[in-house]
């Protein structure tokens, strides 16, 4: 495991945009895995950014999103459809019909998982999967104590998930309490991952992520096992990391 030390979210935002220009630089037809939540957002705006000034193409990259919400249309502002459209794929030019986001309004979710999985098989599986880390320790939406072994599934969203993402809601009741979310196996097979981790509210699942025991508890931790991942978090994020493994810390 690689682990780069950004100062803050901006410079956290700016290394992890360049570890993906560079894969879509180096390989212009790649199947990137996307994340949603907050800490992406200043990658895609930088992403945005290079795009605009000619740095980077992405008309040969194809995308799989991790998770969707359950029963909440792709037209809803709080959809990960909706968010994927408005902060990333409408300003760049990947073909819209290469861009792919698990389908929460399936009438038989079981089937919708298993075509999302084979959808990823038949892309050639993904080549770098971008992650954000849930207060949980989740990654997509798996939550803690879900086997390791899982493929795209449907999740019952644990109360402090709710409560974290209801910030993106008018009120907690609206946040839907059901998601699709590629599982950890997937996720797995991954050939690069790159894990993004900002502030201080993450340091001590950060730190159990990276030097913990490989537990479903923190489900981030099996990323442990995997032989090519990148984590670039801020400073904030590295707190807990620094204060108990000085000599790890001390090395980055
Ligand atoms: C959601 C997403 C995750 C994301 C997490 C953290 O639950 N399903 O993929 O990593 O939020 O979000 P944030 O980056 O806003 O802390």
């Amino acid at each position: 495991m690689k682990i780069v030390e950004a100062t803050d979210y901006k410079d956290m935002s700016r290394k992890a945009a360049n570890v993906i220009s560079a894969q879509v630089i180096l390989f212009p037809r790649s199947v990137l895995g996307l994340a949603t939540g907050s800490t992406p957002l200043g990658i895609y705006r930088q992403l945005i950014d290079w795009y605009r000034k000619g740095d980077v193409d992405f008309s040969g990259v194809s995308s799989v999103n991790l998770d969707e919400y359950c029963k909440l249309s792709p037209e809803n502002p709080q959809s990960y459809h909706y968010y994927m459209k408005e902060n990333f794929f409408r300003h760049i030019n990947i073909n819209p019909k290469k861009t792919f986001v698990p389908n929460g309004l399936a009438e038989d979710i079981d089937a919708e998982c298993r075509r999302y999985d084979k959808l990823i098989g038949d892309l050639g599986g993904i080549d770098l999967q971008l992650l954000g880390l849930g207060n949980t320790g989740h990654i997509g939406f798996n939550e803690p104590d879900e086997s390791f072994d899982k493929t795209t599934h449907q999740v019952a969203l644990k109360q402090k998930t709710i409560s974290d993402n209801s910030r993106f809601f008018k009120s907690i009741d609206e946040v839907p309490k059901f998601a699709v979310t590629m599982g950890i196996k997937a996720i797995m097979q991954a050939k690069k991952i790159l894990l993004v981790v900002s502030g201080d509210k993450k340091s001590e699942i950060l730190e159990k992520t990276l030097y913990g025991p490989v537990t479903p508890a923190v489900p981030a931790s099996i990323l442990q096992l995997h032989p090519n991942v990148t984590v670039v978090a801020d400073r904030s994020a590295m707190k807990a990391v620094h204060e108990k493994h000085p000599a790890k810390g001390a090395a980055l």
